[in-house]
């Protein structure tokens, strides 16, 4: 991985007696660093304390091994992306984007040189003299990127920058955001509660919660391997289960989850008797068509009824409803005819396949 641009050591922020930011620790390098958490869990405050807008109670920001922690924010060479994109309405598109250089006091061929260069970058030209009110969501957005930009920023950050879009115009934004971050060759750093958005965009992430870090790293690392039932449960279409421990063997323990059998791997921490929470992506289900049973050598079958079958294309989502009147989603390639609707069939999944952890009540 290549060098760290921006640190943050240990940074704490109480509003009253909420804690929005609570040892937050994290190093971001040439990248697209998604920051994912729900509502109110401290994202737009991290952004905020990068920027200089507000400042940490403990901890240090550091931008290319430089303390800015008490510079304020026309200091530091942080763009920044908001949500409602905060254009000026009695102000062209040129002159919003050139707004940041007038702060900082840029001279005029400065100032042209540095227009033409962004919105040649974010696709505005013939725009210039236009008002907010005269453009389409994308090109207010586009706009709003290229103020964030229009500096040339060491870090940019964007706090749900496509939340006010609509769908298509979300994922056109999606694959340029990614575009303008590797032709830059800055720190992107990425704020959202569409965990889609944050696995499609970012190289790496952190999942918030309530002030903390649940977890940092890798996107397919945190998909795959979770190190928390909060994480597990935030990310993907997860089935959550939760059980008791009835037995050990073979290396796995025997989960009865209301009177249903789940099978998972033995972990230290694991003890008969004790409750756990049983996460299950549902693409790492497979469906069995009628009178199919596959071997239950280290895997979980279990018999349901078809209740109903949502065809997406490329695959399908499978409603099975289950003896112990609990449901699960499969979803798996379309092979399964939707005649076959209330047929009884079986579905199966590895052993290694769920996430399970001791319950602790951390449900997303
Ligand atoms: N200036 C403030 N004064 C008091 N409380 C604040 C202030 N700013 C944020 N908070 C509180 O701090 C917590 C974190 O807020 P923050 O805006 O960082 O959340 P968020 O993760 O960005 O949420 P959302 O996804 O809704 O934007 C919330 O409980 C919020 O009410
Ligand atoms: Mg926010």
């Amino acid at each position: 991985m290549s060098e760290t641009i921006l640190q943050l050591q240990g940074i704490y922020k109480n509003f009253g007696s909420v804690e929005a930011a609570k040892n937050i620790s994290i190093n971001v390098s040439k990248e697209l660093f998604a920051l994912l958490g729900p509502s109110g869990s401290g994202k737009t405050t991290m952004l905020r304390i990068i920027a200089g807008l507000e400042t940490p109670d403990k901890g240090r920001v550091l931008i290319n091994g430089r303390d800015v922690t008490n510079l304020p924010p026309y200091k530091r060479g942080i763009g920044m992306v908001f949500q409602d994109f905060l254009l000026f309405p009695h102000k062209t598109v040129k002159e919003n984007i050139v707004f940041p250089l007038k702060m900082q006091g840029k001279d005029e061929s400065t100032k042209e040189e540095q227009y033409q260069w962004v919105s040649q970058l974010v696709h505005l030209e013939g725009l210039d003299e236009r008002f907010p009110y005269q453009l389409s969501g994308g090109q207010k957005q586009r706009v709003a990127l290229a103020r964030g930009l229009v500096s040339r920023p060491s870090v940019l950050l964007l706090d749900e920058p496509l939340a006010n879009l609509d769908r298509e115009l979300r994922k056109e934004m999606e694959i340029e955001i990614r575009r303008f971050q590797l032709e830059l060759g800055i720190p992107f750093i990425y704020v959202t509660h569409n965990q889609e958005e944050a696995l499609t965009m970012s190289d790496r992430m952190a999942i918030m919660r309530l002030g903390q870090l649940e977890q940092i790293g890798d996107k397919f690392e945190l998909y795959h391997h979770p190190q928390t039932s909060f994480v597990a449960s935030f990310l993907g279409s997860t089935n959550a289960m939760q059980g008791e421990i009835k037995a050990v063997d073979n290396g796995c323990i025997v989960v009865d989850w209301d009177g249903v059998s789940l099978r998972a791997p033995y972990k230290d921490d694991f003890k008969i008797g004790m409750t756990v929470d049983y996460f299950l992506k549902s693409e790492k289900i497979t469906i069995h068509p009628p009178g199919q049973k596959p071997d239950d050598h280290g895997r979980t079958v279990i018999e349901g009824r078809l209740r109903d079958t949502i065809f997406k294309g490329q695959y399908a989502d499978y409603l099975i409803s289950l003896k112990n009147d609990n449901e699960i989603i499969v979803s798996d390639v379309p092979t399964i005819s939707p005649a076959l609707r209330n047929a009884t069939v079986s579905i199966s999944w590895p052993s290694e396949a769920p996430d399970v952890f001791p319950a602790d009540g951390g449900l997303a």
